[in-house]
């Protein structure tokens, strides 16, 4: 799967890609706090950081933002990737699939986060067939969301093209199109044209 098309931005592109538009409204909703010390954010995917990374880069303060992953390799690649920028300080990093880590989370930050990625599928560059999954991936979804602040965004990048990832966006658009229309909106995005399957975003922002 070619991932950078689904990032770059090109100078005079109006619509951002699916990443890029996932950065913005994660951005859009940390900056909602005008204290960077205020802010809160989770990644529930970290990869190779580049997610970790930006949310990083939009707080201040140690141990802001929280990331995990089920491979020791992604959390490496991550820390390496934190390390180069100085940011290591401003994240923790857990070793441990998204479905426990509302269990590790400090309590004050419960309905406090305002910013939560999820970016489904392989670690690109890496093992491809350890995935993603829709029973933990609908687990992370219900256990985290509860953490989010009024205003706060969840936003979820899933891929269809991989074997089982049609089946994890399925679940992704069923489970967020059955959320209460008064406490969350919620809305998907993604390119229509483009070759191949490409990635649909889903973000969900709480409003009560
Ligand atoms: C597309 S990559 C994430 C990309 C990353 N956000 C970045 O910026 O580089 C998906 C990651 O999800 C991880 N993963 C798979 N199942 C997981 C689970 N249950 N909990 C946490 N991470 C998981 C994979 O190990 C992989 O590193």
């Amino acid at each position: 799967m070619e991932r950078s098309r689904h990032w770059s931005i090109r100078q005079d592109d109006v619509i951002p890609p699916v990443l890029g538009q996932a950065h913005r409204l994660v951005r859009a909703a940390l900056e909602r706090i005008p204290d960077p010390m205020q802010r809160f954010a989770i990644d529930t995917t970290v990869g190779n950081g580049f997610d970790t990374c930006y949310l990083a880069r939009l707080v201040e303060g140690e141990q802001r933002v929280i990331g995990c992953d089920i491979q020791k390799a992604a959390l490496d690649s991550t820390r390496s990737a934190l390390v180069q920028e100085g940011l290591e300080s401003r994240v923790t990093l857990m070793h441990c699939g998204h479905e426990q880590l509302h269990a590790q989370l400090d309590p004050s930050w419960q309905e406090n986060v305002a910013a939560i990625m999820a970016n489904l599928g392989y670690l690109p560059r890496g093992d491809k067939s350890i995935v993603t999954r829709p029973q933990t991936t609908l687990r992370m979804m219900e256990t985290l969301l509860p953490w989010l602040r009024i205003h706060g965004v969840m936003t979820i990048v899933a891929y269809g093209g991989h074997s089982g990832g049609q089946e994890e966006v399925d679940a992704v658009q069923t489970f967020l199109s059955n959320l209460p229309q008064q406490v969350y909106r919620v809305l998907s995005y993604a390119f229509l044209n483009q070759v191949g399957i490409p990635p649909v975003l889903f973000a969900v922002e709480r409003i009560r």
